[in-house]
């Protein structure tokens, strides 16, 4: 069994570097921020306000998540439902992001996730993998790169969706978001203190795939 951290703020292109290592490798990709994204969806649903840990609170029971793994995709079902790009609207990332800052938001997501990765060898990303959820990971990546080129990245992500955005507004609402995910008191998005730090500000990501395999084959 192989376990592969990969951890950074938004739009550092995690997702599609641990999507293509999963597949050279052969193993799971679990993509964690959609289970935060889930939860977020569910309490805007509910017009409760994500801030509001308490009312957060009393709303969890109500939750059942479940990751499925179809066709070698990674499905979030809430309460039965497959929600597909519904978590990937912008307004979806802000609420995502206020709810993980709740402790008890982040307990209980925290068994999905140790239990698939104790089940299955896997490439995990999301923001606190290498520190929380799989300290003993055998590989830790901490991805970053510029605002701008991050913002870029995430604009074009959006517009190819056909959601109508503002470079401006995705930039500054990636800042906003960074910042309160890498300050906030409960598993803050900051790497792990084994982990290997790459800026890929300037790599395709065939060559960001590349680096990391050499890491993987130098460090096993
Ligand atoms: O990776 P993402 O953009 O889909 O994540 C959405 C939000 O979920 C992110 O702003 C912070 C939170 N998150 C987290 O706190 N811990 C994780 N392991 C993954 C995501």
């Amino acid at each position: 069994m192989i376990k592969i951290a990969i951890d950074g703020p938004s739009g550092a292109g995690k997702s599609t570097l641990a999507k293509a290592l999963a597949a050279r490798l052969g193993i799971i990709y679990v993509d964690t921020g959609a289970l935060y994204r889930a939860v977020g969806y569910y309490v805007k649903s509910k017009g409760v306000d994500p801030q509001d840990s308490v009312a957060v609170e009393e709303l969890l029971p109500e939750i059942n998540i479940g990751l499925k793994y179809e066709c070698g995709v990674q499905n979030v079902y809430l309460n039965g439902e497959n929600l597909g790009d519904k978590i990937r609207q912008p307004e979806i990332s802000m609420y995502a992001s206020a709810v993980s800052a709740i402790p008890a938001v982040r307990k209980f997501l925290l068994e999905t996730q140790k239990s698939i990765a104790r089940e299955h060898s896997v490439v995990m990303d999301g923001r606190d993998i290498g520190t929380v959820i799989l300290p003993d990971a055998d590989i830790k990546i901490f991805l970053t790169a510029t605002d701008e080129v991050r913002a870029r990245r995430r604009y074009n992500e959006l517009l190819a969706k056909g959601i109508e955005v503002k470079y401006e507004d995705v930039l500054a609402e990636m800042k906003e978001r960074d910042a309160r995910d890498r300050s906030r008191e409960i598993a803050p998005a900051i790497p792990a203190p084994d982990a290997v730090i790459l800026d890929n500000s300037d790599c395709t990501n065939e060559e960001s795939v590349e680096d990391v395999l050499r890491i993987i084959k130098e460090k096993l």
